[in-house]
C-alpha cells in the first residue's frame, strides 16, 4: 500500500537553525525488501520511488534546501539486464509523471552522472525536466544516475589537464574552486548529511570529493521502509554532532 503524503511541520525537538542544507541518500535495500515480501526485486524499486517522493516532500516541509538521491551507479550496469531495463524505464516514467507536481511544488530537478550513455528517451526526459524546473527555488532535487565518484574525479582531471595543455591555465591555478567547477555537482553545495539505508557501512563511490566533511548516518531500515520517523531520527542524530571541519 502506498504511504499517504501528509503535510507536516518540523518536529518541535529539531532546531531549524541546525538543519542540514543538503541531505544525500544512498537508497539501499530495495531488493532485500522485495525478497522479504516474497516479491520480485523490481517491486522494491517501485516502493523505493514512493519512499523517495515522501522524503523529498518532507525535506521541503521541514526546510532542507537540497536533496540528492543515488539512483544508479556506474557499477549498477552489472545487474541483470531485466533489472537495468526496468530501472531505466522507471526513471523515465517517474520523471514524466511527476513533472507537473515538481512544478507545483517549486522543485528544481537536477541530474548528475555520465548522462550521455543513458537511453536517448531518458536523456530527453532528463533534459526536459531540468529545463522546465530550472527557475524553481523551494528545493533542489538532484538525482545521481550513472554516477560514480571516481569517474567524476577522473573526468574533471582530464578536462583540467586539457586546459593546462592548451595553455589556458597554469598548474598553479588548480585549486579546490577550479576543481569543483569541473565536477558534475558544480551547481550544488556539498552534502552536510549522508544517509545510507540497509545497514551497510560503505560509501559505494558516492560523492567522494563532496563528502569531505559530511556527517554520515547509517540505519538498518531498508530503503522502501525509510519514512519521516526515520528521517527525524537521522536529523536528531545530525543535530547532536559537533561539526568541527578539522578545527578544534
Ligand atoms: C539499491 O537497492 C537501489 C537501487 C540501485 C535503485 C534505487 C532507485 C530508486 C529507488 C528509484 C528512484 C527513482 C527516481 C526517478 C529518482 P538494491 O537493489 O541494491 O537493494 P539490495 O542491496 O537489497 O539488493
Amino acid at each position: 500500500m502506498k504511504t499517504p503524503i501528509v503535510m507536516q511541520d518540523l518536529p518541535p525537538d529539531l532546531k531549524p537553525e541546525r538543519l542540514p542544507n543538503h541531505v544525500a541518500v544512498i537508497m539501499d535495500g530495495n531488493g532485500r525488501w522485495a525478497k522479504r515480501q516474497g516479491m520480485p526485486r523490481i517491486m522494491g524499486h517501485k516502493r523505493g520511488v514512493d519512499a523517495l517522493k515522501d522524503l523529498l516532500r518532507c525535506c521541503k516541509d521541514w526546510g532542507v534546501k537540497a536533496l540528492t538521491a543515488y539512483a544508479f551507479s556506474t557499477e549498477n550496469w552489472n545487474r541483470p539486464l531485466e533489472e537495468v531495463d526496468f530501472l531505466m524505464t522507471l526513471f523515465q516514467r517517474v520523471l514524466r509523471q511527476e513533472l507537473r507536481e515538481m512544478m507545483e511544488e517549486n522543485v528544481q530537478i537536477h541530474f548528475v552522472g555520465k548522462l550521455d550513455v543513458l537511453p536517448r528517451s531518458l536523456q530527453a526526459e532528463i533534459e526536459r525536466s531540468m529545463a522546465e524546473t530550472q527557475h524553481n527555488q523551494d528545493i533542489q532535487f538532484t538525482v545521481a544516475t550513472n554516477y560514480g565518484g571516481r569517474q567524476e574525479i577522473l573526468e574533471a582531471t582530464r578536462a583540467i589537464a586539457h586546459l593546462v595543455q592548451q595553455g589556458k591555465i597554469q598548474p598553479e591555478d588548480i585549486d579546490a574552486a577550479l576543481f569543483e567547477s569541473h565536477l558534475y555537482t558544480k551547481n550544488t553545495c556539498d552534502p552536510d548529511l549522508i544517509i545510507r539505508t540497509s545497514g551497510e557501512m560503505r560509501i559505494s563511490n558516492f560523492l567522494l570529493w563532496q563528502m569531505a566533511y559530511a556527517e554520515i548516518y547509517v540505519t538498518d531500515t531498508l530503503w522502501p521502509d525509510f519514512n519521516r520517523s526515520e528521517f527525524h531520527r537521522a536529523l536528531s542524530s545530525y543535530q547532536q554532532r559537533d561539526r568541527r571541519f578539522g578545527k578544534v
